[in-house]
């Protein structure tokens, strides 16, 4: 592969999100270097890239040797590009603090919060390097907009996400690298299909009963495609339900919080 090639590098590369992605960009002739802990799951996206575009590496987020590893053999496929970081990869935990099991919390808040702050500080000498066109996305969620009861963890990694996006697209702007926050609504990707602590309901069994609205992951793929591209706005709030929380967030934060997202809530101020 040749450096002409533009190159993305892609965490949770082996499932939903990363998947599509993976997809979007390896159809407009992206390298994609898939990155995850699911090795039969990348394969399965690999599977579906043009002959190629893709390869895969085995990478555990939380860890910032690693990440090194993982960046240098990609580009060692690419030339020594890589363009885009689409720093992905998470897991959802939720249910009430009372309940909330001390080692899932410790790593949800490792993958989901210091596995992003881990793959900005490896990618940015590539990023640096790449020049124009130089873009961190990170994955933030609608529970970056809006936390509500049940979501104090999962809600304060994609607040943080929200946070070091904001911070970083500024520290890197001499360098003219951007900096993105995706933050979709319910996607239908094997992430829903986990429980809340003291539950026994799945999350997607949850947004169904609420009637609410599953977004086509293709559009989150769309999304992550077009923050790379866009000059200006750096939260992109995908789907239905992420941009009514991201309105009511801004301009009426205390009917969100009575309503709640499911209608049900506890009740505020
Ligand atoms: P998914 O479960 O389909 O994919 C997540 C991938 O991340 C999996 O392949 C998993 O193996 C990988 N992963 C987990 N821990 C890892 C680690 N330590 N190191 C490397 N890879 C790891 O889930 P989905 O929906 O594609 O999630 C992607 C991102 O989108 C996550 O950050 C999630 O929080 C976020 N998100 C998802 C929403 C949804 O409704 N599905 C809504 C908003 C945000």
């Amino acid at each position: 592969m040749t450096s002409t090639c533009k190159a993305i590098f892609i965490t949770g590369g082996g499932s939903g999100i990363g998947r599509a992605t993976a997809r979007h960009f390896a159809g407009r002739g992206w390298m994609v270097g898939l990155a995850d802990v699911n090795e039969a799951g990348m394969a399965e996206t690999a599977a579906m890239l043009p002959a190629g575009l893709s390869s895969c590496h085995k990478l555990d987020v939380r860890d910032r040797a690693a990440w090194d590893v993982a960046l240098g053999d990609f580009a060692a496929k690419t030339g020594g590009r890589i363009d885009i970081l689409f720093n992905n990869a998470g897991i959802a935990a939720g249910g009430p603090i009372d309940v909330a099991k001390p080692d899932d919390i410790e790593r949800l808040f490792d993958i989901n919060l210091l596995g992003v702050f881990w793959g900005a500080q490896a990618a940015l000498p590539y990023l640096k390097a790449a020049g124009p066109g130089a873009a961190l996305i990170n994955t933030s969620s609608a529970a970056g907009l809006y936390a509500g009861p049940g979501m104090s963890a999962y809600s304060a990694t994609k607040f943080g996400v929200r946070a070091i996006t904001e911070s970083l697209d500024q520290e890197w702007r001499e360098h003219g690298i951007k900096v993105r926050a995706i933050m979709p609504g319910f996607i239908d990707t094997p992430l829903l299909m986990g429980t809340s602590s003291g539950s026994n309901r799945t999350i997607r069994e949850s947004v169904q009963e609420a009637g609410l609205e599953f977004t086509p992951v293709e559009r989150v793929a769309e999304a992550v495609w077009d923050a790379a591209h866009n000059a200006k706005r750096l939260f992109w709030p995908v789907g239905k339900t992420a941009k009514r929380l991201a309105f009511l967030s801004r301009w009426a934060p205390g009917l969100l919080r009575r309503g709640g997202l499911f209608g049900r809530d506890a009740a505020s101020d």
